[in-house]
């Protein structure tokens, strides 16, 4: 039973109850039905009440049972509602904290929603690449107006209850306790005849064509490669064009169209998989939690500004540790700068504004910072200076406070062997700008004790941040991955590419960027740092020299206004290069290549096999815990097109034997050892399996 049936005097009260959401899963549509026909039954029982136990009216469909048949069982959500629509006794939706999806669809179904206020009022199907399909594409725009429907069904944005209780969604938005308003409603309208529908209700917007095309002209432009938006236009379209039952029908048959899309499932997996990323098999989801009530940073440049920003965002006072005076200055400045801009923009009150401001001070001291809950250290990138922080932090930091470092290659078990507590050290490896990018990942030392990997998963909730841990390894998931991805359009470059056929190549499957146009904006000269460091620690590693002597040209990106593109001043956009195309193609001459011409999907696979490849590893040497892990690391912190889900989501959809039969192909080429496939990768492929 997932839903509790009372009676209250002459008022059945039915109480969805299937934590966490009142997921509107088969076992609970079964037990709604049969608490409404005992009702009908019941003589004694004249009204009633819906509502839903904890944290949630509803959140809709239960989506875990959307790849099972049990999505479709019946009691379907539509035959639930169909049971409510048509009683002969009035049902009334009691609605707090969140009704979402299906639950509002139900809510719709109701004849009377009274709802408490502050709740969450969305029918967010957009969001998982689907839309409404239980009506709420039909019914929401005869109770708010067309234009309010269209834009809550194709923004899946929720709306607080107060901001609709002038609308027909709601007889009442009750101050107090919802139970009592709603049996107090209940029993007013016990006897009223007939029972309202919302079915019945007539949408009035006499211009309706002109707004509905200037809506599918908008959408169009902003979808991109996701199908269901246009379709929520289309579905909403109906509800003004067709009857009511007609609609339903073209409302369905467009929700089981998009439901086995792969843009859906991406989006369904991404969901899920932000989720499963914040909890680890060895660490039970009641672990005590040490509090952060204060956040001190050490360094006050790129990383520490934008980290220190995060958490005055999410109200948490924060200090900035520096070596000079100077350097604070300039951090702090620009971390104002920064606030200054948000707020020009008209994204920031005052109010806001003052205090994420007032909440980050600076010191030069490290007795300001040792009563810090947290520390996060962001010094130069140098295992000597991180040696002499860590040292320090371990003498002046009281006990219990989390010693993190926002390292992106070293070590972190030698960091927290620097100190006499290496439980209490963790990698939080913040992307730049670090106030703007989703991802964090956690990296977990050999010795970081459990409830500092929970407390840093929580905070990083708390900082909107996505939090997936990593162990540790050379460049963590992320970097680690991305190297190999390099390693291959360089390859490209050598063999017969430009550097901006490859970007092409794979911003047409949706990256944000390419190789080359990233490579400029974050600096060829760190992938350099870095090469030169593997060309005397892993010989055997093989690279393509091409962005070597890029750099040498003294071509390091943007900040050198010239890398891979020519960029003019006061202009990022890139322009292709002579220059650098002759030293390609030169290059190429001078290895005895012959250059070819290489399609796009060789790029795009060589690219993308590259990174589920050394994921295959990282998956199977326990680096990462699951796949769905490394598809949120990419989604969130490298611009992988979240309609494909992540490269081990895309492996999956491409299937892995064809990903192993590309891969065999690819290894007759040059650097032909590159494409040995990971045993993991491998033994799935043979077995007819896939990464998730
Ligand atoms: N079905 C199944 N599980 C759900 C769910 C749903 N609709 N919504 C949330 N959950 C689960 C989450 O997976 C998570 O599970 P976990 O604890 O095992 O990881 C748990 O509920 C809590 O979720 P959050 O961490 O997101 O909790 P929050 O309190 O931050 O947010 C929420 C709650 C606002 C309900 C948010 O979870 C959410 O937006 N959920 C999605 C709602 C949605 O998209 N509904 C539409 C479903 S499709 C539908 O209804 C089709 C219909 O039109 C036919
Ligand atoms: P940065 O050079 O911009 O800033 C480092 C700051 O630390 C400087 O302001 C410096 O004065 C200060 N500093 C140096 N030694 C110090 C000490 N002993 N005590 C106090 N302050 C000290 O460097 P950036 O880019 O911010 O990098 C910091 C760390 O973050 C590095 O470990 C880097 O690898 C990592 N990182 C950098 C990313 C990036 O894109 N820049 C991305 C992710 C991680």
């Amino acid at each position: 039973m997932s839903a509790e049936y009372k009676v209250d005097g002459s008022i059945a009260i039915i109480t969805m109850n299937n934590p966490p959401v009142n997921g509107l899963g088969h076992v609970t549509r079964h037990a709604i039905v049969e608490g409404v026909r005992q009702a009908l039954n019941d003589p004694a029982v004249k009204a009633i009440v819906i509502t839903g136990a904890g944290k949630a009216f509803s959140g809709g469909a239960d989506i875990k049972e959307f790849n099972s048949p049990k999505a479709f069982a019946e009691p379907s959500l539509h035959t639930v509602i169909n049971v409510i629509e048509s009683a002969d006794k009035p049902v009334i939706a009691a609605i707090h904290t969140v009704c979402m999806g299906g639950g509002l669809e139900l809510a719709l179904g109701c004849h009377y929603r009274i709802a408490s206020p502050g709740a969450q009022i969305a029918l967010p199907e957009v969001k998982l690449g689907i839309l409404p399909g239980a009506g709420g594409t039909q019914r929401l725009p005869r109770v708010v107006g067309l234009e309010l429907a269209l834009n809550m069904i194709v923004s899946g944005t929720p709306v607080a209850s107060e901001k609709l209780a002038k609308t027909a969604l709601f007889n009442t938005v009750a101050e107090g306790d919802l139970m009592t308003a709603a049996t107090a409603f209940a029993h007013q309208v016990a006897d009223v005849r007939p029972l309202p529908k919302v079915r019945d209700i007539k949408i009035d917007y006499p211009n309706y064509e002109a707004f509905l095309q200037f809506s599918r002209n908008t959408v169009t432009a902003m979808a991109g490669p996701f199908p269901a938006p246009l379709k929520c236009v289309e579905a909403v379209a109906a509800a003004v064009t067709r009857k009511f039952d007609d609609g339903i029908r073209f409302e369905r048959d467009l929700f089981l169209n998009l439901v086995q899309t792969t843009e859906s499932k991406a989006l369904r997996h991404a969901f899920f998989g932000e989720r499963a990323a914040s909890k680890l098999p060895d660490v039970p989801e009641d672990t005590p939690i040490r509090p952060i009530k204060s956040v001190a940073v050490i360094g006050a440049g790129t990383m520490g500004g934008g980290i220190a920003m995060n958490f005055a965002n999410a109200g948490i006072p924060v200090k900035i540790l520096e070596m000079k005076q100077e350097a604070l200055d300039k951090g702090l400045a620009t971390i104002r700068k920064n606030y200054e801009n948000t707020f020009r923009k008209g994204k920031l009150t005052q109010e806001k504004f003052d205090q994420r401001v007032s909440l980050i001070t600076g010191s030069l001291s490290y007795d300001d910072i040792a009563q810090a809950d947290l520390v996060i250290e962001a010094v130069f990138e140098d295992m000597g200076v991180k040696e002499q922080v860590f040292k320090k932090l371990d003498s002046v930091m009281k006990q219990g406070a989390i010693l993190a470092s926002n390292t992106s290659t070293l070590d972190v078990d030698k960091i927290a062997a620097f100190t006499q507590r290496p439980q209490d050290v963790v990698g939080m490896h913040f992307f730049s700008p670090a106030n703007v990018m989703k991802l964090l990942e956690i990296v977990r030392g050999k010795k970081t004790a459990k409830d500092v990997l929970a407390t840093v998963l929580a905070i990083s909730k708390k900082i909107k941040k996505t939090g997936v841990v990593s162990g540790v390894c050379d460049g963590f998931i992320g970097n680690r991955m991305i190297e190999q991805y390099s390693r291959q359009a360089g390859f490209l470059l050598e063999e017969g590419c430009t550097p901006e056929q490859v970007d092409k190549a794979v911003e047409k499957l949706g990256f944000a960027m390419g190789p080359f146009r990233m490579g400029d904006l974050a600096g060829n000269d760190i992938g350099w740092y870095i090469r030169k460091r593997r060309y005397v620690e892993k010989p055997h590693i093989t690279y393509s020299k091409t962005a070597d002597l890029l750099c040498e040209m003294g071509r390091f990106g943007q900040k050198t206004g010239a890398g891979w593109y020519d960029y003019k001043p006061g202009d990022r956009k890139a322009y292709p290069s002579d220059v650098v195309n002759e030293m390609i193609v030169k290059h190429s001459a001078d290895l005895g290549i012959t250059r070819r011409k290489i399609s796009d999907q060789e790029i795009v696979e060589r690219l993308i096999y590259a990174l589920v490849n050394e994921a295959a590893y990282i998956l199977e040497e326990g680096i990462a815990t699951r796949a769905s892990d490394i598809d949120m690391v990419y989604l969130t912190g490298y611009g992988f097109p979240l309609h494909t889900g992540g490269p081990m989501f895309y492996a999956d959809t491409v299937g892995l034997p064809n990903v192993v039969m590309a891969m065999e192909k690819y290894a007759k080429g040059r650097h032909g050892d590159a494409w040995k496939p990971a045993p993991l990768l491998a033994k799935l492929a043979a077995e007819g399996k896939t990464f998730n």
